[in-house]
């Protein structure tokens, strides 16, 4: 991909579908007894992966006008599969369907990419293992592929996390739900919080505050509707572009604003963006708003270890904003952000370095000097098949004399199938 410096970004910008809601949408129908319309599904290849796997374990799923009929028929209808179940190049695909695959009564194999096969997996594996499920992986029970024996005897365990991960907490509620007795999942802090609003939603006995969650299986879930809110991470690179490029003016609808999502947003507005949030609802249970942003100013900012899991998507894009912000910009507690789909703290630091970006690599975290007449040099740069950092560099690239080439940016298809055509429609 190609991206040639810019003079500014204006209008009405059309944002997909949330991708952890897309997921979430598909397995948890397919686990009620309900046919649910699933509205502004993202179509991206990690959802895809999702959808597949949920056919081929005999899940009806239709297209209808654009959105999807799942005919949800719990997982006593689920079959065993007559493949290896191909996650590709998603994270949360693997780690959800973990949970769910758990509590059948047959066996599956989990398989993914390089990149997800050199993921940690033993955060998934370890507490399912304490439910009761029988479950293993490569490299001592820490990596993909994984191989599950279906155990529909599963318990209900009061499990403490060692990392705040979202995927991981929904991978024991999906096991939990299936469960004997009581699950409550621990976080050290708080992280995403779809899957407790969306089985809030479908009427599970479920407390949760983001750190914490406790679910007591048996009542009759059901739903008929789920419209998915625009992705607030899909928003941030426009957010972000809207902010950096002179003369520019942008507004976003329905936008994600879950408070366990939306840091980037309050962020920005502490580097002096000017953002506003209008229009505030409630769809079924998530709140959604419209998003104005205007060109500003922008000064640094620390990010504490806490905030992390709450904006840890965003920190690509957020380095891009801050090459432009006066002063030194702290990413601090950022570990996780090595087992990403590449390793974020080495790609961000070298590719932006590249493009002529003051920036220093910690081991968890970075710092960035910017200012505010930052201009990026030509030149080549890699996303390591990491879409996010394609994404981040694009974003950078806009403030170039001259030309950026991105190499390996197909990967974008994986959470923002249409950025390419957004951004050449959106940009003067
Ligand atoms: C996700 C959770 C986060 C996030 C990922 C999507 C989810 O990962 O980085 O892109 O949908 O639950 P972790 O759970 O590993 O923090």
């Amino acid at each position: 991909m190609e991206i040639h410096g810019a003079k500014s970004i204006n209008g009405e910008i059309n944002i997909p579908g949330d991708k952890s809601v897309s997921h979430r949408s598909i397995i948890l129908s397919s686990l009620i007894n309900s046919n649910v319309v699933v509205e502004n599904f993202l179509f991206c290849q990690d959802c895809i992966k999702t959808l597949n796997i949920l056919r081929i374990l005999g899940v009806k799923i239709e297209r209808l006008n654009g959105s999807l009929i799942v005919y949800g028929r719990g997982i006593k209808n689920f079959r065993e599969p007559d493949t290896i179940l191909d996650a590709g190049n998603s994270g949360t695909t693997i780690r959800i369907m973990s949970g769910v695959l758990s509590s059948t009564n047959f066996i599956s194999v989990l398989n993914g990419d390089k990149s997800i096969n050199s993921r940690p997996m033993g955060r998934i594996i370890k507490p399912l293992s304490k439910m009761g499920a029988i479950i293993y992986g490569r490299e001592n029970n820490t990596k993909a592929p994984i191989v599950i024996f279906g155990n529909p005897g599963l318990e209900g365990k009061k499990l403490e996390l060692e990392v705040s991960s979202a995927q991981v907490k929904s991978c024991i509620l999906m096991a939990a739900i299936n469960a004997k007795g009581t699950t409550e999942v621990i976080s050290p802090s708080i992280s995403r919080d779809h899957t407790e609003r969306m089985l809030e939603y479908f009427g599970a006995d479920i407390s949760y505050d983001g750190k914490y969650a406790k679910l007591v299986p048996g009542r009759k879930l059901s739903a008929k509707r789920i419209y998915v809110p625009g992705d607030i991470s899909s928003a941030a690179y426009f957010i972000v572009a809207t902010l950096i490029l002179k003369n520019s003016h942008t507004i976003i609808k329905d936008v994600g604003i879950n408070p366990t999502r939306s840091y980037i947003i309050d962020a920005l507005k502490k580097m002096g963006g000017k953002i506003i949030v209008r229009n505030k609802k409630v769809l079924n249970n998530e709140p959604i708003a419209d998003i104005e942003t205007f060109s500003s100013r922008l000064k640094c900012i620390e990010i504490e270890k806490e905030k992390m899991p709450v904006i840890i998507d965003d920190i690509p894009v957020l380095c891009a904003a801050a090459a432009f912000a006066e002063g030194n910009t702290i990413i601090r507690g950022a570990g996780e952000l090595r087992y990403k789909e590449s390793d974020r703290i080495k790609s961000i630091v070298s590719q932006f370095g590249k493009l002529n970006v003051d920036i220093e690599e910690k081991k968890d975290g970075m710092i960035i000097r910017g200012n505010e007449g930052f201009i990026a040099c030509e030149g080549t740069v890699d996303s390591f098949g990491d879409h996010r950092i394609a994404m981040a560099l694009s974003i950078l690239a806009l403030m170039s004399k001259g030309s950026v080439t991105i190499l390996n940016s197909g990967c974008i298809n994986t959470s923002f199938p249409g950025f390419k055509y957004n951004l050449k429609e959106a940009l003067n």
